[in-house]
């Protein structure tokens, strides 16, 4: 076979699909403008590869402003997906919202997924796995989680993520209740209850991947009656106490967090924070260092960082 038909063939197996993003913002005609130019901004800054605006109108007859952003397949759909949280992050979009995240394709499902989503080892005990893997492919030894790829963040694919479910299976133990903060898929809590623990509490400030998590509840077989599910920013308004608190959200607000996770552990809880740069490692140390947190270990893979804490007194 020449090297053009090999290209041709290793092309037809690989890049028929991409990432599909799209973005909303309510909007009036006076308010039109100034919106178009946030999302063809936003489109810009994310490196998409097409995009189109479009506007549609609700139940109630309110318009919105869409932005349909295209991305190459060749980027991981954690990292894309974390990259715009970032952006959106920024306060001049405020009210803009990631409404909607799905691969577009122009081959079967079945085959793309097969090939961008193999089943993933992590750490010593668990398996990533996508519904459509047989159990067959699970190495002896391994709890499966299953997870639909390409919809919230969490698919076990980002560094982040293999890192926060490493420092979990180490300490997570029978009749644990764990606090999973900013859980998008839901893959740290399913992983815990699948580990063992007892209960989950799971929220999100985007209500969105909450229907997300409880698909992949569903999908591990998880009594719905063991998990809660709520929309919430960080800690707020948290009165209860847990064993583990994982958060694997990024640098910002794991720091402004801090200061309520020794409240919300119960003695000897752990609290497990992903989501930083090995380069932002020692500006998260030294915050928790003053917020009567003992760093139990840290783990680097890549560029990214995690650490375990434990509340080892009162
Ligand atoms: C990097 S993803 C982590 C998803 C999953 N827990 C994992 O480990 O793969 C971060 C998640 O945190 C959520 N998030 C961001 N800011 C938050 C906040 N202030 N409060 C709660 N959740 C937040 C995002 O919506 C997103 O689902």
């Amino acid at each position: 076979m020449d090297e053009l038909e090999n290209f041709k063939k290793n092309q037809s197996k690989k890049n028929h699909y991409w990432w599909t993003i799209e973005f909303s913002t309510p909007v009036s005609d006076k308010s039109m403008s100034h919106n178009e130019e946030l999302l063809s901004t936003i489109a810009a800054l994310s490196d998409c590869i097409g995009s189109y605006i479009f506007t549609e109108q609700d139940t109630l007859g309110r318009k919105r402003l869409f932005l349909r952003a295209d991305y190459d397949s060749s980027i991981g759909i954690d990292e894309l997906l974390f990259k715009i949280e970032f952006i959106l992050k920024d306060p001049s979009f405020k009210g803009i919202n990631l409404t909607r995240c799905y691969r577009t394709s122009d081959q079967p499902w079945e085959t793309q997924h097969y090939d961008a989503f193999p089943p993933l080892n992590v750490g010593k005990t668990l398996v990533v796995m996508a519904p459509w893997h047989d159990k067959e492919e699970i190495q002896l030894g391994r709890t499966p989680i299953y997870i639909y790829p390409a919809s919230a963040f969490g698919t076990g694919y980002h560094e982040s993520t293999q890192i926060a479910l490493t420092l979990l299976e180490e300490v997570v133990k029978a009749g644990d209740i764990i606090l999973d903060v900013g859980t998008g898929t839901g893959i740290l809590f399913i992983a815990a209850l699948k580990l063992g623990a007892d209960q989950a509490i799971a929220r999100d400030i985007d209500p969105a991947t909450l229907e997300e998590a409880k698909r992949n509840m569903n999908l591990n077989g998880i009594n719905p009656k063991v998990c809660k599910l709520s929309e919430g920013d960080l800690l707020k308004g948290f009165k209860e106490q847990v064993n583990i608190l994982t958060a694997n959200i990024l640098l910002n607000p794991n720091v402004s967090m801090l200061p309520d996770v020794r409240a919300v552990l119960k003695p000897k809880g752990y609290a497990i924070f992903s989501g930083m740069t090995s380069v932002e490692s020692s500006m998260f140390l030294s915050v928790l260092n003053s917020s009567n947190l003992k760093v139990d270990k840290e783990l680097k893979i890549g560029d990214w960082w995690g650490c375990r804490a434990v509340k080892s007194w009162g």
